[in-house]
């Protein structure tokens, strides 16, 4: 699928490595075993708890697996299930809403807000039909400071282990008081390892983001566990541009290396978790095929902001830069995927600021059973 010397090549030691090969991007089969080997194997990001605070309260997700729904239960429990009717296999529910019952829309059936099966007219004659049996199917789901993850791998380690020391790391934000005030959704024409690739590397922003952001310094950051860390150095909150003083003063109690600049790190596989003085926003990147992705922004501040009868008119700072620099970024990665289509492609040598990007090609390479 991917030649081995080519592989070889992107894998060496930064100073002599190349990029990896255009097939990477490009080939449908390593689409395939992306999605077998990692993609429904690893934990993925969905939303945050508080998306969902009431009872009956549910929300829709495509994921690479399917559609799930994330649901709360009238005793007030979370809970993630596949998407389909047990009948014959509808979509339940699209979007999100709050309901007293999930009502198939194809012949009616309903399902209660723990999953159970609750009506299903006319199945009176159908031998051995067992109303506990066909309830929906659950989806595993873990949270992790009211960050919703699920997985479809009943083997994987929990998602404290795949966090490894992101907690540590990030525990002086904490982020279990931030509440999710503002997403957009995009939908790039690229594979998803280009976008994560990207949100790692401060080499660009100064020539891609020349009119927003502009030129940043980053230093990289031990991990341990399945995470990816990079430090943007700025005294101040980067989620304001530089023309913008960052309105919110920045969270109280914050450990000195976070004082420091924001955190843009890479959730193995497919999540980044952007961590400011002030905020935290993410990307969250849903693949689709080898070259289009569902790319999600989200925005958080912690709760005691929101009560600043300007939260709005001072936020609104945060969200135009947000969606600036993902369409700006966006832009670049639709010419790269293009570009990586010719024939003529060949490996290109990598800079010392393109280590993550290196890292994070080297994290899917050793899921995939591609290599001896
Ligand atoms: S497919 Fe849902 S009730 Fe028939
Ligand atoms: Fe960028």
């Amino acid at each position: 699928m991917l030649d081995r010397d080519a592989l070889a090549a992107a894998t060496a030691p930064l100073s002599r490595a190349r990029s990896m090969p255009a097939g990477f991007y490009t080939d449908p089969a390593v689409f395939a075993a992306e999605r077998e080997h990692i993609l429904l194997k690893q934990w993925f990001f969905t939303c945050r708890e508080e998306m969902l605070p009431n009872a009956g309260d549910y929300r829709a997700f495509d994921t690479p697996g399917g559609p799930i729904l994330l649901l709360r239960g009238a005793d007030g429990v979370l809970r993630a299930f596949a998407n389909f009717c047990r009948h014959r296999g509808s979509l339940l529910v699209e979007g999100e809403g709050c309901t007293k019952r999930l009502i198939c829309p194809y012949h009616a059936w309903s399902y209660m807000l723990d999953g159970s099966l609750w009506g299903c007219p006319d199945m009176k004659d159908a031998e051995g039909f067992d109303r506990i049996e066909n309830g929906l199917v659950p989806v595993r789901m873990e949270t992790w400071n009211g960050f919703v993850f699920c997985t479809f791998a009943d083997d994987s380690p929990p998602l404290i282990e795949h966090l490894g020391d992101l907690p540590e790391r990030l525990g002086s934000h904490r982020l279990g008081e931030m509440r999710c005030t503002w997403r957009i959704t995009l939908q790039p024409n690229c594979n998803w390892k280009l976008i994560l690739e990207n949100a790692m590397e401060t080499y660009h922003t100064g020539i891609v983001h020349k009119d927003t952001v502009g030129k940043q310094s980053s230093r990289t950051l031990d991990t341990r566990g399945e995470w990816l860390c990079i430090q943007v150095i700025a005294g101040r909150s980067i989620a304001t541009l530089p023309g913008t003083a960052p309105p919110f003063a920045p969270i109280d109690g914050l450990d000195a290396d976070a004082r420091q600049g924001t955190y843009f790190t890479v959730i193995h596989p497919t999540c980044q978790f952007a961590v400011s003085q002030d905020c935290m926003w993410w990307l969250n990147v849903t693949p689709v095929a080898h070259d289009r992705s569902i790319l999600e922004v989200g925005g958080c501040f912690p709760e005691s902001v929101l009560a600043d009868p300007e939260f709005e008119a001072k936020a609104a700072a945060y969200y135009k830069r947000w969606e600036d620099v993902a369409l700006e970024d966006v832009g670049i990665l639709e010419k790269q995927q293009v570009a990586l289509g010719s024939v003529l492609y060949r490996q290109g040598p990598l800079s010392w600021r393109d280590d993550e990007v290196q890292a994070i090609g080297i994290w899917v390479l050793d899921h995939l059973p591609l290599r001896a």
